[in-house]
């Protein structure tokens, strides 16, 4: 007989779609099957440390699987070990908040702790867990799919569907106007959603963190088009890629954390084609739309196995794991096994193999070989 009555749950990082599919998932089956009661914590471990906490029950829940973001909100500057704290005259100071937030766990009586978040927020979970002895259990989630050991996070099929109908509609526009598209996509340091909304949507060439690019070889890819007659062309890149020769582009830096924002490459590689080709470029950063709006089916599925899986392994004490996603089936993956390791694409696998043999460029071949290719 489980001594497990009560749990507390949060979503700490960027938002993703599904992540109220795990929290309904989470509480309907702690509820339900379980006889728990639930307890979330508004905006991340900010709330753990400020105390901002609403019951959840079946009524809270009820009509949020469609819903995108998170009904409990996030932050990703909600670090408890790091916490940022802005005073009343306007600045901030950081300190260590975990003892605050182990003190708050106590004094809600709550057994365990869910964490639905990527691999930052779930480094936090571990070293809480760890440090402050608090039992938890944890749920991958990201739109860049680049957590190791779960082979997909809810959120990306969403985004590679945002990014998708994003190419298809540049296709279009791309056609009649003979221009060259640039579509910037989210990943950070992986190329996941570039790679699989770039050959869902037909792209011409892909440029991804994983293959530094030459310029040559996408300027080769573009006269290659325009010899056959064809006078326009399709480009996704990742916001973390970067040329053989060159660096990442940031967006901006979190004054206080220092967190560096990727971003903006396309801007830079879209003068330099322009005049390589003699071609208009015109450049789409889709950004944050691609976190946005209602998860597509396959996301409230895994969505709905993991929170249901999550509640489970908390019946189970199986705490200082996560639950993830292995071929068919949820099982339970210790957290170090899950943080700090990313999940980057293979540049010899078989999906850009694949790729490549369909003609699709990603910059690191020989621009002699594509203009004769062509
Ligand atoms: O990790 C998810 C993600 O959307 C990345 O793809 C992107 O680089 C980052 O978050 C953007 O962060 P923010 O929401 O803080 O702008």
């Amino acid at each position: 007989m489980s001594t497990i009555r009560k749990i507390g749950v949060l979503t700490g990082g960027g938002d993703a779609p599904g992540l109220n599919g795990v929290i309904r998932a989470l509480v309907k089956s702690a509820i339900l099957d379980h006889n728990l009661k639930v307890v979330g914590f508004n905006d991340g471990f900010s709330g753990m440390v400020g105390m901002k906490t609403r019951d959840l029950g079946l009524d809270d829940v009820r009509g949020i699987l469609p819903r995108g973001g998170t009904i409990l909100g996030t932050t990703n500057r909600g670090n408890p070990f790091e916490f940022v704290e802005r005073l009343a005259d306007g600045t901030e100071r950081v300190f260590d908040a975990s003892g605050v937030v182990e003190q708050n766990f106590r004094r809600l009586g709550l057994d365990a702790l869910v964490v639905i978040g990527g691999d930052g927020t779930l480094a936090i979970a571990d070293r809480l867990m760890r440090e402050n002895g608090i039992p938890v259990v944890g749920v991958p989630k990201t739109i860049d799919n680049d957590l190791a050991a779960t082979d997909r996070t809810f959120g990306f099929a969403t985004a590679v569907e945002v990014a998708t109908d994003a190419l298809d509609r540049l296709h279009t526009t791309a056609e009649s106007h003979h221009r060259i598209m640039l579509l910037e996509v989210m990943g950070r340091e992986a190329g996941w959603i570039a790679l699989h909304s770039g050959i869902a949507g037909g792209a011409d060439v892909i440029l991804i963190p994983e293959i530094p690019f030459d310029m040559e070889a996408v300027i080769a890819k573009v006269w290659a088009r325009q010899n056959r007659g064809t006078s326009f062309s399709i480009i996704v890149v990742a916001e973390g890629a970067r040329a053989r020769d060159g660096e990442q582009v940031f967006s901006s830096v979190d004054p206080v954390t220092g967190w560096k924002r990727l971003g903006g490459i396309s801007y830079q590689l879209a003068p330099i084609l322009q005049e390589k080709t003699g071609l208009e470029v015109r450049v789409t950063v889709l950004g944050h739309i691609q976190r946005g709006g209602s998860p597509c089916a396959a996301d409230r599925i895994l969505a709905t196995q993991l929170g249901a899986e999550a509640a489970r392994l908390v019946m189970e004490e199986k705490f200082g794991h996560m639950v993830a996603l292995r071929g068919e089936t949820i099982e339970a993956v210790p957290l170090e096994q899950a943080i700090n390791r990313l999940k980057l694409v293979d540049p010899d696998g078989q999906l850009v193999r694949n790729a490549r043999s369909l003609g699709l460029v990603f910059g690191d071949e020989d621009p002699e070989a594509i203009l004769d290719s062509e």
